[in-house]
């Protein structure tokens, strides 16, 4: 049966151009970048170039690169090192209810800590209100963390506006650019970030590494302490073969970016235009302010787990909610954020696209969706929510 992956915000597969890339780094050039000899001489020369590579795709400087385990870790280092490294000048965070769990999580965390967190709220297409956010802003905000691109409506926020707003209050800005980083212009200059989270498994790069660029002079201590690794923010013997890929994609991601943009939103508004054929279905999100390859909807009477396991058995990878989260029975809280009823969050389907899908593949779904919509209302518990 034909295969159809449309699930990239889930994950990537690795570019075959990274894997080759990687090889060597796990038997012949095996050093711990730590050691004196050569063969730590090879590895470390090797990581500093994948450094550069991450550093001009975002335009920051390589000192200001810090290699991570991924996008969770990155997180977690610049919410809790900013929040513990300045927390004699303020104990109160901001952050947006449409947050990964990545975000929210160490928020909720750090409550119980004894620090104060406001959750933004979002508009209609997840966008975060610049006047709500200036208004938050009291004298005792050390850091306002907002995503850069939501993981499940693909919303793009207002960056350089947000960190227009911090940088005016004189308030630390980290933004989580896990979905963003590789599929759109992202500059850490116009954007006016000082923490910016990467992870590299979303852009045809392994798993399990990461990257968060923390703008010179800023204060943050670590929260993982050992051998002084990553100038003493992240110890642990580096992941060099993961390191040497995630460079690679990075540089990659940077040279396709434009033909990528172009390629996938024609085939994103093709999707959309099509599956919002089908009654009693929406779009979630902004029409035109997403993610190139993001579309996600809402189809009425039906559950979105039953969705995803028919379109399976068709042979088409899709998720409802964010992959992270999508075990759980709880509707999405992005859905919910954005003012989705629970039920009507619950039929909700995200197709995210990536480089290797075609035209072929989109009219398949686009042929087979239909039909399973249909099935599946026809046996429907919920129809009578509607009714
Ligand atoms: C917006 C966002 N932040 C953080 C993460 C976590 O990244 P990682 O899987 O590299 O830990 C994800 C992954 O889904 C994400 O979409």
């Amino acid at each position: 049966m034909r295969r159809i992956y449309l699930d990239h915000a889930a994950t990537t597969p690795v570019d075959k151009r990274v894997l080759k890339a990687m090889l060597p780094y796990f038997s012949e050039k095996f050093g711990n970048a730590s050691s004196l000899h050569s063969f730590g001489r090879e590895a470390n020369e090797a990581i500093e170039k994948a450094r550069e590579k991450i550093a001009s795709l975002i335009n920051a400087q390589k000192e200001e690169i810090y290699f991570t385990s991924g996008g969770t870790e990155s997180n977690n280092l610049a919410i809790k090192g900013v929040a513990f490294a300045n927390r004699e000048r303020g104990k109160h965070i901001i952050t947006s209810k449409i947050e990964h769990h990545a975000v929210l999580n160490v928020c909720e965390w750090l409550e119980k800590q004894g620090f104060e967190i406001t959750y933004l709220p979002v508009d209609k297409y997840g966008f975060i209100e610049l006047d709500k956010l200036e208004k938050a802003i009291r004298k005792d905000t050390i850091l306002v963390s907002i995503m850069h691109a939501n993981n499940e409506i693909g919303t793009i926020e207002p960056i350089e506006e947000i960190g227009k707003i911090c940088r005016k209050k004189g308030v630390y800005f980290h933004t989580d650019a896990v979905q963003s980083v590789g599929k759109i212009p992202v500059d850490v200059e116009k954007m006016n970030v000082d923490l910016l989270s990467i992870s590299s498994h979303k852009i045809y790069g392994p798993k399990g590494v990461g990257a968060l660029y923390v703008r010179d002079g800023v204060k943050i201590e670590t929260i993982q302490h050992g051998g002084g690794h990553e100038k003493g923010l992240r110890s642990g013997t580096e992941n060099v073969a993961g390191i040497v890929g995630f460079g690679e994609a990075c540089y990659l991601a940077g040279k396709e970016m434009k033909r990528e943009i172009l390629k996938q939103t024609k085939l994103r508004d093709y999707l959309i235009k099509n599956v919002l054929k089908i009654k009693y279905s929406r779009l979630n999100g902004h029409p035109i302010k997403r993610l190139p390859n993001n579309a996600n909807f809402c189809f009425k009477f039906i559950e979105g787990e039953s969705l995803v396991f028919q379109l399976d058995t068709r042979g088409i990878a899709a998720s409802t909610g964010s992959a992270c989260s999508s075990k759980s029975l709880e509707p999405s809280h992005v859905l919910t954020a954005i003012g989705l009823k629970p039920h009507e969050a619950h039929g909700s389907l995200r197709l995210t696209l990536g480089k290797e899908n075609t035209k072929k593949e989109i009219d398949y779904v686009i042929k087979v969706l239909p039909e399973i919509v249909e099935n599946l209302r026809k046996i429907s518990p919920f129809k009578g929510k509607w009714e």
